[in-house]
């Protein structure tokens, strides 16, 4: 059995656990509809589109497989025979603890989706024979334990509430549903979980194609043809207010931008589409945040600022919030109350009931009885909404996930002016999502070396649902707005990245001195971490452990590299650096779960420090920094690949978190088989921090050999990136003159000549 085989039928089983080797090659024709294999005209992106329709024409259908396949992939995660542990929540809700049995599915669940829950044959007979379900949204997922709070059993379970007294309010509405209300809290085993799939933000990707192709009001003609790849006249919006002193570019709360940071915002407040392009660490999203101050005084109305991920759309409301704009963060409804952020002030649902004194006293009620009588409900539901519209419209800013965009609450918005963050990381239709709410001036930003776009059918990935419209863009010649100076990583830090993913073109706005851990405002400590060469705050550890299979059976874990990061970690905890200045990232479930373990459990110091500290995948990392990062890269069989780890755009997302200093643990045996990690091995090598040893205090250089690569990785095109990079590049780079002369642009499209919206050539 060759490993290609083993992937497809493990791919097989997600969707079909029983499936044998001979189901791979059945062909089915029964089920052509739901059976997302078959691959029925899977007709790929174009570069250019003839109109609206065209592009919806080829994007819907690539969307709608990704959802059916997201689809099948979540329902075939029910699961039977669970057994439970009810517990009330500090706000007296009922609270499922539970465990899926194949940890596959439990590693799909994450925080904010939707479960039901419902008795087993057994579990009904214990129940005198009534049937009992109840739905709630996974609060959280501790060491592999769900924890799901039921959303319709709200009666005080603790106490009288479970009496059916306190119910006589909801009674006469609920009737059969009454049977929630009734947690089966003394049957413990028989449980069946079912995953409750939402198609919410594929309905929002198809609405937006759909309203750009038939609503002319959707975007301007200019960005319409823009985003279809037409050749039009460039335009200039010449009403720009654009600041012209230093002083007018500086906002209060950000630093002050360099000149080339100046130069983008100026340039973008006189274009109607502009794409900013940096390596980490440039300032794109400070930039974007400055950007959007000066946005705002254009008086085209409300600014919507919007990035694929939370985690982005966090980020750059934190900054826009401290210039002192009037910023208001949507968030989904399933994420309400449950994730505490550093944003949650700037939450819609977190203003409005200190917006209304009469909401807030019906919340109050509401939380304390479980539901409000008929009258109440309407009253607050009213309330609600006309205290949410007051907000949102007095907002300067209105930040949201691309697919936040979609919300019902904004849709009666119009937005000229948009900016995504992130943006290589959406795919076409779901940055489409909020400019097709009345863009007339557009704002990309991103960097397509960083991670992309999660799309989990392949045949989709393959016919282009993976690239941005970003990417595209560039792709089809225009040209990004560059920022190249960094100001994150200490120099040492950034050289490795900037040669290998950005030809070399990175520079520092930040000196060695700028990166002390001693200097650094705040850090109370006597000493510098024991790093081997001093004045370079890196290395890899040399560390040959065991990778084994997590108790998921689809995850790995190294516990010899977890026990030495729990060693650093403590090591810096001594010196005093604080746990919200760390991270540690691994490419992992299974190994994050078991460094958090292990850290508590192993740790020398308060569990509470090293409970506080973050261990995340890389994923999660994006378009952040901590001062320290350190990454378990867990693979060390000889014999398999190295996995998620040999993705370069992945490995150039770890590298370049880190402010002060970055430590790597791994197998350099193992990861060497790879070019790129071969590279990266040598890069520590020559600057002898490449090591190995027991005591942190006295590390010793590692004089394992591997070979060269053959050829530099960065020139590799079978990294894609780096053959986009050089596409895109190309493309800026090319000479203009020769354009104008010749009437075609580098990638050979036509230019100018074809009048015609329906040119062949816009397509082909
Ligand atoms: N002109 C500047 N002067 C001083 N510091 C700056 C400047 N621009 C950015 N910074 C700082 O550099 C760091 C990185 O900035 P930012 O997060 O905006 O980069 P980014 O390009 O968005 O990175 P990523 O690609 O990881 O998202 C931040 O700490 C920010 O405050
Ligand atoms: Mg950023």
């Amino acid at each position: 059995i060759g490993p290609a085989r083993m992937t497809r039928l493990e791919d097989l089983w997600k969707r079909q656990p029983d499936a044998q080797f001979s189901d791979l090659y059945k062909k089915q024709v029964d089920d052509e509809d739901d059976n997302p294999d078959s691959e029925l005209e899977l007709t790929p992106t174009e570069q250019q589109y003839e109109d609206g329709f065209h592009y919806q024409n080829i994007l819907a259908p690539l969307v709608k497989m990704e959802a059916d396949y997201d689809r099948q992939m979540k329902e075939s995660l029910t699961e039977e025979s669970i057994a439970v542990d009810w517990d009330v929540s500090l706000a007296g809700k009922w609270i499922a603890k539970f465990s899926f049995h194949r940890m596959t599915a439990e590693s799909r669940v994450v925080v904010g989706d939707e479960l039901r829950l419902k008795l087993g044959a057994g579990a009904q007979f214990l129940n005198q024979g009534k049937p009992w379900e109840g739905v709630g949204y996974v609060k959280g997922i501790l060491d592999g334990q769900v924890e799901l709070e039921l959303r319709n059993a709200t009666n005080n379970p603790g106490g009288i509430g479970a009496q059916p007294s306190n119910n006589n309010n909801k009674s006469k509405k609920n009737g059969g549903g009454d049977a929630a209300m009734v947690v089966p809290q003394n049957i413990r085993e028989d449980y069946i979980v079912e995953y409750i799939w939402k198609s919410t933000s594929y309905d929002r990707m198809q609405n937006a194609l759909k309203t750009f192709a038939i609503d002319d009001t959707s975007v301007t003609g200019y960005i319409y043809h823009k985003v279809l790849g037409h050749s039009v006249e460039e335009q200039r919006i010449a009403t720009a207010k654009v600041p012209s002193t230093v002083a007018e570019f500086t906002v209060p709360g950000l630093p002050p931008l360099n000149e080339s940071q100046r130069l983008a915002v100026a340039a973008v407040l006189q274009r109607p589409l502009s794409l900013i392009q940096g390596p980490p660490g440039t300032g794109k999203t400070v930039t974007s945040a400055t950007l959007v101050y000066h946005l705002t005084k254009q008086n085209m109305g409300q600014v919507l600022v919007t990035a694929p991920s939370n985690v982005a759309v966090d980020q750059l409301t934190e900054k826009i919030a401290a210039t002192g704009l009037r910023v208001v963060r949507l968030a989904s409804k399933t994420r309400e109350n449950q994730t505490v952020t550093s944003v949650d002030h700037l939450c819609l649902h977190v203003m409005v009931p200190l917006a209304s004194d009469e909401f807030q006293k019906l919340q109050r009620l509401k939380d304390d009885f479980g539901e409000l009588t008929e009258r109440d409900a309407r009253k607050y539901r009213a309330l609600r909404n006309k205290t949410e519209r007051e907000i949102l419209q007095a907002a300067d800013v209105i930040c949201c996930t691309c697919v936040g965009a979609g919300d019902p609450r904004l849709k009666n918005f119009r937005f000229r002016q948009v900016l995504i963050d992130e943006a290589t990381q959406a795919v076409e239709a779901e940055a489409l999502i909020p400019i097709a709410m009345g863009a007339k001036q557009v704002v990309f930003v991103g960097d397509h070396c960083q991670l992309g776009p999660v799309v989990m059918y392949k045949p989709a990935a393959k016919a282009g649902l993976t690239q941005s419209m970003f990417e595209r863009l560039v792709l089809i010649g225009n040209r990004p707005i560059r920022l190249q100076v960094q100001y994150r990583m200490h120099p040492s830090l950034s050289e490795f990245p900037s040669n290998m993913f950005y030809e070399g073109s990175l520079q520092n706005g930040v000196t060695e001195a700028d990166r002390q851990l001693l200097t650094t405002p705040g850090y109370t400590g006597k000493e510098d971490f024991p790093w081997p060469i001093p004045g370079k705050p890196m290395f890899f550890y040399s560390i040959l452990g065991m990778e084994e299979i997590s108790a998921s059976g689809t995850s790995y874990l190294n516990r010899t590299e977890a026990s030495y990061v729990e060693k650093i970690v403590t090591h810096l905890l001594r010196m005093g650096v604080t746990p919200a200045q760390m991270g540690v990232i691994t490419p992992y479930d299974g190994q994050k779960k078991y460094v958090s373990e292990h850290m508590r459990r192993a740790g020398p110091l308060a569990t509470s420090l090293y409970e506080a500290i973050e261990v995340a995948s890389v994923d999660a990392f994006q378009g952040r920094e901590k001062d320290f990062i350190m990454v378990s890269c867990v693979r060390s069989s000889e014999t398999q690949g190295i996995g998620f780890l040999s993705d370069p755009r992945r490995l150039n997302v770890a590298l370049t978190r880190a402010r002060l200093g970055i430590i790597l643990l791994g197998n350099p045996r193992v990861l060497s088989k790879n070019p790129l990690w071969a590279a990266l091995l040598l890069h520590f090598k020559e600057h002898e921090c490449l090591v190995e040893g027991p005591h942190l205090h006295n590390l010793q250089a590692c004089h394992m050999t591997f070979p060269r690569p053959k050829r530099n990785p960065a020139t590799d095109p079978r990294y894609a990136f780096t053959a986009l990079a050089r596409g895109g590049w190309d493309v800026v780079r090319w000479d203009e003159s020769a354009s104008r002369r010749n009437g075609n642009n580098a990638l050979g499209f036509g230019k100018s000549q074809a009048d015609s919206r329906f040119d062949p050539r816009y397509s082909r």
